[in-house]
């Protein structure tokens, strides 16, 4: 039975996770995009509606995220009939939770619903970091990888992505905190330095080395020693009214480590699940003070990642 309409939900991601710079990232399915996927006998890729938000989105295809995603797959599996979206913004933009990869994500996954032979998300993957790459003018899969599969993940490789869900222990909990303010993820990559310090590179390289061992062994002392960015924070923290305060209050509320979520302004916490009350109330707090409003969330790090939700 050929199916005309898919509508598919894609959570919002935490990209970085402060050591795994585009390389790594978690979902959070407490919120994300949904994508409602339309078969047209009309050739091509047309996006119908974009609501929830107040920003304009591009609504010609090829310049937005869900758009070039859907391009990218109708072009290679050449398809014989058109697409018609609407999309269902859930994430704040400019935010650093990933908003322009779910839509990409959350659009694959409904149009695979209507081909008569779906793909796996593993084939899925490269079509929506086509999709990721007309929001920040780079080919990379931190977000759309935890968007798509769910939970810790870590893609290594562009051309041909592998990846790997990353078991996080069970007692860990993410506090996630927004405030209400935009960066803008092309300008925050445009400020990085191109070259990285030696002895930064070291300690870089062991704390994710450390990181991924720790969250393997269930070892949380060892998550709390390598949980720091030495190399990109250090230069985007600039970018977020006190970080060092905000950062400051979450560690002495006892997180394991704080950092920013992907290009900012989100910042997030890992802590255990005792901690995160008051990690929470102490990063909402110090936010406050810099006279902004948050949106706040504590997960566990576990979820299915994109999936359909109506045929
Ligand atoms: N890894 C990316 C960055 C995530 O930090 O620039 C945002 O696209």
């Amino acid at each position: 039975m050929t199916v005309l309409h898919a509508k598919a939900f894609a959570p919002a991601s935490v990209a970085n996770v402060a050591i795994g710079f585009d390389i790594l990232g978690f979902s959070i399915d407490a919120l994300g995009d949904t994508v409602t996927a339309h078969r047209s006998p009309t050739p091509g890729v047309r996006i119908t509606a974009i609501r929830g938000t107040q920003d304009d989105l591009p609504l010609e295809a090829a310049k937005n995220t869900a758009g070039r995603a859907v391009i990218a797959m109708v072009e290679q599996l050449k398809l014989d009939f058109g697409i018609e979206m609407e999309i269902d913004k859930g994430i704040p933009l400019s935010s650093g939770l990933g908003g322009s990869a779910a839509s990409a994500v959350a659009a694959v996954v409904a149009v695979n619903a209507l081909l008569p032979i779906p793909l796996s998300k593993l084939e899925l993957l490269r079509f929506a970091m086509q999709g990721e790459a007309v929001a920040s003018g780079s080919m990379h899969a931190d977000n759309i990888s935890p968007s798509l599969f769910g939970g810790l993940v870590l893609t290594v490789g562009i051309e041909h992505p592998r990846i790997k869900q990353i078991p996080v222990p069970q007692g860990i909990r993410a506090v996630i905190a927004h405030p209400h303010m935009y960066v803008s993820t092309k300008q925050a990559r445009a400020i990085l330095s191109r070259t990285v310090n030696l002895s930064d590179f070291v300690w870089q390289t062991a704390n994710l080395a450390g990181f991924i061992s720790g969250c393997y062994t269930d070892d949380i002392d060892m998550i709390r020693e390598s949980f720091q960015d030495v190399v990109i924070e250090p230069q985007r923290q600039l970018l977020i009214p006190g970080f060092q305060d905000i950062r400051g209050a979450a560690m002495d509320a006892g997180a394991l480590g704080c950092s920013i979520s992907g290009a900012g302004p989100t910042m997030f916490a890992l802590c255990l699940e005792a901690d995160a009350p008051s990690v929470r109330q102490a990063m909402v707090a110090q936010f406050g003070k810099q006279d902004l409003g948050v949106d706040d969330w504590v997960i566990a790090i576990r979820s299915e990642g994109a999936h359909v939700v109506a045929v």
